[in-house]
């Protein structure tokens, strides 16, 4: 039997041990049940009035002029790409790691998706492989700021603004997080987020869009809002159309998560900083243990919103080459709440390249692009996002303080990293079938 619970071992902290609420999310209080029983039994469900009242504070705690609410963030960022009129035979930059919902959308308006690089160091977007990717056809960026971290804004909003290029940000993982001091989600012509229960801001199925450009505001509210069209157009400017919204989308958000979502800003902020004064408490035990690094902006006035589904980097070769996958299973048997990896390379799938998804009788992605464009080419080799996933490790997502438990959180990673030589394993290849069987190296 060895040291490691992985082994046999004992843990340092077992699942029944832990407080039923260490990872639960979001915090639930009566005056959001109360928000939304009271929507129910009024049957205000697909009203606006709720949702005005949250986008209206969604935009005071911006500083932004517009916030116009979404039924979730896949809407809202595809009616940011529309609002900064996106179109056939654009294209459209966006960091390879990510959900597909940040770009996907963009090859129903005509558009096609070009993938760039990250930086390893702090998992968001490469400015100079941004700047790489820029073509005399690109119109946008999507900037994501990614598992909770700002992106750097300064450089990319400096190379999008040479370039005449407009500037999506992305905030489905970092709500509340700054840059310099400034809010997520203002940098940029308009910004998309999810507000999903899976997110750092969770009102339910959910999103939200910030701008402080009318021109883009009222561009997305005649694209999904229909009733909502002869408050920001004249009856000249729509006259012809008898109201009905372009592209024929209704993005309306569900008044219950509005109410939700009205409740979850008056107490947001607080439970964030909570948040990170509790992962920070864990990173001060662990920062000395070679081979894993907390990922945390470096700029005065950044921070790391929420910890959305954080990841920490992770060095194989630290570790004599245990994979992050093997050591992320140590650590979770040690102390539950320990993951691995990230998301799938976007720039890996077909989709954004040879699939013909509307049935044009040619790949949607080079529909619009001059003869002879291979959009696989336009985004080329990505060797961080390539590589990306075999080194990172997940934090627990704590949501609480507890010192104490924290402490045995801590003591589990030193205990992995001391005898990590027992998850070494051998490969044995059957030279009848061809099968590899892993075996553990006797330490
Ligand atoms: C980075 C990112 N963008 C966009 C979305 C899409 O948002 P939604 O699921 O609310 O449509 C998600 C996740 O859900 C996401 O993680």
């Amino acid at each position: 039997m060895g040291k490691l619970a992985l082994y046999g071992g004992t843990p340092v902290i077992q699942k029944e041990e832990l407080p039923e609420n260490l990872f639960h999310w979001p915090i639930v209080n009566d005056a959001m049940r109360k928000a939304q029983a009271d929507v129910l039994e009024t049957g205000n469900m697909s009203g606006t009035d709720i949702s005005r009242k949250f986008e209206e504070k969604f935009a005071e705690w911006h500083g932004c002029k517009y916030a116009l609410t979404h039924c979730n963030g896949t809407a809202s960022l595809l009616a940011a790409m529309y609002g900064v009129v996106l179109g056939p035979g654009d294209e459209v930059i966006c960091p390879s790691i990510t959900y597909w919902a940040s770009c996907t959308a963009a090859m129903g308006l005509g558009a096609t998706v070009v993938f760039c690089d990250i930086n390893e160091k702090d998992l968001q977007i490469d400015p100079a492989s941004f700047e790489a990717h820029i073509t005399p056809r690109t119109k946008a960026v999507i900037v994501v700021h990614y598992m909770a971290h700002p992106a750097d804004m300064d450089a990319i909003m400096a190379i999008a603004r040479k370039h005449g290029i407009k500037v999506i940000e992305d905030v489905s993982h970092a709500q509340g997080g700054h840059y310099k001091g400034k809010m997520l989600g203002t940098f940029g012509d308009v910004a998309g987020m999810s507000l999903m229960s899976g997110k750092s801001f969770a009102i339910g199925e959910g999103g939200m869009l910030l701008t402080n450009d009318l021109e883009i505001y009222r561009r997305a509210v005649r694209f999904g809002h229909y009733d909502r069209i002869s408050q920001v157009y004249s009856p000249e400017e729509f006259k012809a159309t008898n109201v009905i919204p372009f592209g024929g989308h209704k993005f309306r958000m569900h008044q219950v998560s509005a109410a939700i979502g009205l409740e979850q800003l008056k107490k947001y902020e607080d439970e964030i900083a909570v948040i990170d004064k509790a992962m920070k408490y864990f990173w001060n035990g662990v920062k000395d243990v070679k081979g894993i690094r907390m990922i945390y902006p470096e700029d005065p006035g950044s921070d790391k919103s929420g910890w959305y589904a954080s990841r920490f980097g992770y060095d194989p070769e630290a570790f004599d080459g245990v994979d992050n996958i093997t050591f992320s299973k140590a650590l979770d048997k040690e102390a539950p709440g320990f993951t691995a990896c990230c998301n799938f390379p976007l720039h890996k799938s077909s989709v954004y390249y040879s699939v013909d998804i509307f049935g044009h009788g040619s790949p949607t992605a080079s529909l619009y692009l001059p003869p002879g464009t291979d959009p696989e080419k336009l985004t080329g080799e990505l060797p961080v996002a390539s590589t990306i996933n075999s080194r990172l490790l997940g934090e627990p997502p704590f949501k609480h303080f507890y010192p104490e438990l924290l402490d045995r959180y801590i003591e589990a990673v030193h205990k992995v990293a001391e005898n990590y030589k027992e998850l070494l394993v051998e490969k044995k290849e059957d030279s009848q079938t061809g099968n590899v069987a892993l075996t553990k190296r006797k330490a």
